[in-house]
């Protein structure tokens, strides 16, 4: 346990440093208030000893001073002038035992050693609660396939674990060399300024030469004086000062991915190696759960793709619906921008309008090209690629969005469409509005067994239906933007 005896008086001081010095205690001595206030910027302590009455900076001030630090140290005051004023204030400062000079040591050695009891089981409570923290942190990264929620909860459990002012991810980008910084917390975040702040910090901090120091292996405890660290730092100004910087590396697979660093803007809070041990194990587990989210994501892409291509190989094949996927998706784009919907809504539309029909895949090219009516069980066939869609689309979790789209677009808004029978808003808007697309392309290209109508007869033709088959208000939306249409149309 670590102690700081302030007082001006060298002969107590060096009595209190031996005495306490061969107890076991680990003793560092200041002259006067200023002076201990500057050792706490930079170690941490368990208890201070302090005199009232000194030069500079008295005890009553430090004692001040030491409750505004986050996770301060007790403190025993030791005095010769106690009045009953001071006796009150300290007590509403929270001082921990008030003694009289002079003292006998083992009154001194008795309050010392209670006071540092009641620091360790402190530092138990807090250790335990810390653990806590930790493996729920480390349950939550687990189970995660989002990249940005596993940082999220990697960069939360940083702060609560070491007192961070400041946390700042990077990862490694594709060419293997830059790092670059994906996610930060901080705790001043509420005020625009302070983030200001904290991110030109974090920037200020040349992250690939830092990492390159230590080789990206394991995880490290710098102070800004430190000779190592101090030109790793760009510009380093006493405005963005810092007093301890832990910096941990993230391996998945014994490969070096990125890096981890926590910055304590607070005086007094300085990394320890327990923070360094505890926070390495959760940024390696952190860092195998962004290692498999991303090859989760690249899956999902490829299988994504490889959708897409069989979608494009099958409408190739047929000129009569070659290009379909496009023109819907050209279309639908008009009315959801004539509807005024956000980007977010458009974009999903488009994914979905591109898919639209994938389920086909599954049915016969005799069926889907046949040159005239369908018989009732080839209709029976047909009406299924709604549902087969949404089998094949379902396994890509980030395409969630689009499934009950591609699986509603053959319903109608008087409720006689396929596959659920659903009826006017009870359908996806996103799909009410895939249905007038996907019908206008259908019938302004020709097929086997008949020829293309004009746009002008396809319009008639959604009005015609507009309250039947169609959403009557987008219809009406969807023929104003005739203009923008007919510009759009295959030629
Ligand atoms: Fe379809």
């Amino acid at each position: 346990m670590k102690i700081l005896l302030v007082d001006d008086n060298p002969s107590i001081v060096e009595s209190l440093y031996l005495v306490l010095s061969e107890e076991g205690y680990q003793v560092v001595a200041a002259g006067d208030g200023l002076e201990a206030l500057d050792a706490l910027h930079q170690q941490n302590f368990d208890l201070v000893l302090t005199d009232l009455n000194m030069p500079r900076l008295g005890g009553m001030d430090l004692v001040s001073e030491i409750r505004k630090m986050r996770n301060p140290p007790l403190v025993i005051i030791i005095t010769a002038y106690a009045t009953m004023e001071t006796a009150i204030h300290s007590v509403k400062l929270g001082v921990y035992d008030y003694l009289l000079k002079p003292f006998n040591m083992d009154q001194v050695l008795h309050a010392v050693g209670r006071a540092l009891e009641k620091r360790r089981l402190e530092q138990e409570n807090m250790q335990l609660k810390e653990m806590i923290v930790l493996y729920n942190a480390s349950e939550a990264i687990s189970s995660s396939l989002d990249i940005s929620a596993i940082i999220d909860v990697l960069l939360d459990a940083s702060f609560s674990q070491s007192q961070a002012d400041l946390a700042v991810l990077y990862l490694l980008e594709e060419d293997q060399q830059t790092l670059k910084m994906t996610q930060h917390k901080c705790a001043g975040c509420a005020e625009l300024e302070c983030a200001e702040f904290l991110q030109s910090l974090a920037r200020k901090v040349d992250a690939s030469r830092l990492s390159s120091i230590f080789d990206g292996q394991g995880s490290h405890v710098f102070s800004p004086g430190n000779a190592t660290v101090a030109p790793m730092l760009r510009t380093p100004s006493t405005e963005h000062q810092f007093y301890s910087l832990l910096s941990i590396s993230l391996k998945a697979n014994n490969r070096y991915i990125g890096m981890l660093n926590l910055f304590s803007l607070t005086p007094g809070v300085v990394f320890s190696d327990k923070h360094s041990r505890a926070l390495y194990i959760l940024a390696a587990k952190g860092a195998s759960a962004i290692e498999n989210a991303h090859l989760y994501e690249n899956t999902q892409q490829y299988y994504l793709q490889t959708i897409k291509s069989f979608a494009h190989a099958l409408e190739a094949k047929d000129k009569y619906t070659h290009g379909h996927s496009q023109q819907v998706t050209r279309y639908a784009e008009v009315l959801a921008r004539g509807l005024k919907l956000d980007s977010r809504q458009i974009n999903m539309l488009l994914q979905a309008a591109m898919l639209h029909d994938i389920g086909k895949i599954g049915i016969s090219e005799s069926i889907l090209n046949k040159p005239g009516a369908l018989t009732e069980e080839e209709y029976r066939v047909v009406k299924k690629h709604p549902i087969t869609g949404k089998h094949i689309l379902a396994p890509i979790t980030s395409l969630a969005a689009i499934v009950p789209v591609v699986y509603h677009h053959h319903e109608r808004w008087d409720g006689a469409g396929y596959p659920d029978g659903l009826k006017g808003m009870e359908i996806p808007l996103p799909a009410r509005i895939l249905t007038i697309a996907d019908a206008f392309d259908a019938m302004t290209s020709s097929r086997a067994y008949r020829q293309a109508m004009d746009a002008a007869g396809a319009f008639r033709e959604l009005e015609r239906s507009a309250g039947t088959q169609f959403d009557p208000e987008l219809v009406e939306v969807f023929c104003r933007q005739q203009h923008v249409i007919n510009g759009l149309m295959r030629t």
